[in-house]
C-alpha cells in the first residue's frame, strides 16, 4: 500500500505540493495526470524516498519513508524517471538491464533469462550488446524501462513511459505493465497520454498546481470536460466525436472505441431499417 497523508513539499521556499492524501491499495493500477508543473514528478519521487515531505508522511507498506533509506525502498518500488538518461550507466544494454538482478543476488541463468525476456517484449532484443549511450531517446526510455521492470518490483511507478514510442512500443509495454498489474503488482504512470490512459483504464488522479483536483475511474474523470480541461489535457478522440455526436442523441460520455462503435452501429442500423 501506498499512502499519503498530508503531504506538502517545497523545494526552497516555494511550495509546490499542497496537502496531499492518496491511499494506493496493493494491486491498483493508477494514472496521475495534470498539467506541466502539476507535481506530479514531485509526487512520485516520494514513493522511492528520493524526496522526503516538508509536511505529512509517505507510508509504503505501512513504513514512513523517512524511517527507510532510498536503497531499501528501491527493493519494493521501483521507479522509472522521465528523463532515461539519469539512469543510464552501463556499457551495455545487456549489462544495464542485468544490474539490478545481480545486485539482488539472482544466479546468472536467472538473469539471462530475465534480462533477454524483458529485452523482447519491449522491443530491444537486438540491442542486448549496444552501448545505451548509441540508442535513441526513444530506445534508451526502454531500456530505463526494461532495467527497472526485469526485477518485478512490488510498486512500479513510470513517468511518463510513453514519450518516444510508436503505437506499438506502447502496445508492448501495455500488455506487460496490465499483466504484472494482474499478478498483484501496484502500478502507477505519470502521462499525459489519454489515449494510453483509455486504453489501460486506470484509476485517475488528477494533479492541478499541487492539489489533487479529481480521483476516481478513468471514464467518468476523462469524460468529464470541464476537468479535463483544467488539468490542460487533451480529450480522448473517442470522447471528442461523441460530444460533436451528442445533438444527434449520441452519449457524450462514452470515451470507448468499442462502446462507441456499437452506439454508431446500433444508429446505423435503425437508419437503415427505416430509410431503405
Ligand atoms: N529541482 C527543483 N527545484 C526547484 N523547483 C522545482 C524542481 N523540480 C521541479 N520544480 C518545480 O516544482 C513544480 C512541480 O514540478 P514537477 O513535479 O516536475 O511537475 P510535473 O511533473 O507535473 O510536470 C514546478 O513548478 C517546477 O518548476
Ligand atoms: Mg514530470
Amino acid at each position: 500500500m501506498i499512502e499519503v497523508r498530508g503531504l506538502c513539499f517545497a523545494y526552497d521556499d516555494v511550495e509546490v505540493l499542497h496537502n496531499i492524501d492518496l491511499r494506493i491499495s496493493d494491486g491498483e493500477f493508477v494514472a496521475v495526470m495534470g498539467e506541466n508543473g502539476a507535481g506530479k514528478t514531485t509526487l512520485i519521487k516520494h514513493f522511492n524516498g528520493l524526496l522526503k515531505p516538508s509536511r505529512g508522511e509517505v507510508l509504503i507498506d505501512g513504513v514512513s519513508t523517512r524511517e527507510s533509506t532510498v536503497a531499501n525502498l528501491s527493493r519494493v518500488v521501483g521507479l522509472v524517471f522521465q528523463n532515461p538518461d539519469h539512469q543510464l550507466f552501463s556499457e551495455t544494454v545487456f549489462e544495464e538491464v542485468a544490474f539490478s538482478l545481480r545486485n539482488l543476488g539472482y544466479p546468472e541463468e536467472t538473469v539471462r533469462r530475465r534480462v533477454r525476456f524483458i529485452l523482447e517484449t519491449l522491443d530491444l532484443g537486438g540491442y542486448a550488446e549496444e552501448s545505451p549511450l548509441m540508442l535513441s531517446g526513444g530506445e534508451r526510455k526502454r531500456v530505463a524501462l526494461a532495467s527497472v521492470l526485469v526485477s518485478e518490483p512490488k510498486h512500479i511507478i513510470l513517468d511518463e513511459p510513453t514519450i518516444g514510442q510508436d503505437y506499438q512500443q506502447k502496445e508492448r509495454l501495455r500488455n506487460f505493465i496490465v499483466q504484472m498489474n494482474s499478478q498483484g503488482r501496484t502500478v502507477v504512470i505519470v502521462t499525459h497520454d489519454v489515449e494510453f490512459v483509455v486504453d489501460c483504464k486506470p484509476r485517475v488522479v488528477l494533479l492541478s498546481r499541487g492539489s489533487i483536483l479529481a480521483d476516481g475511474p478513468y471514464d467518468s474523470i476523462l469524460s468529464d470536460r470541464i476537468l479535463v480541461e483544467k488539468a490542460s489535457l487533451i480529450p480522448p478522440q473517442i470522447s471528442i466525436l461523441m460530444s460533436s455526436l451528442a445533438g444527434l442523441g449520441f452519449n457524450p460520455k462514452i470515451i470507448d472505441l468499442y462502446q462507441a462503435r456499437s452506439a454508431l452501429e446500433k444508429r446505423l442500423c435503425e437508419y437503415v431499417s427505416e430509410h431503405v
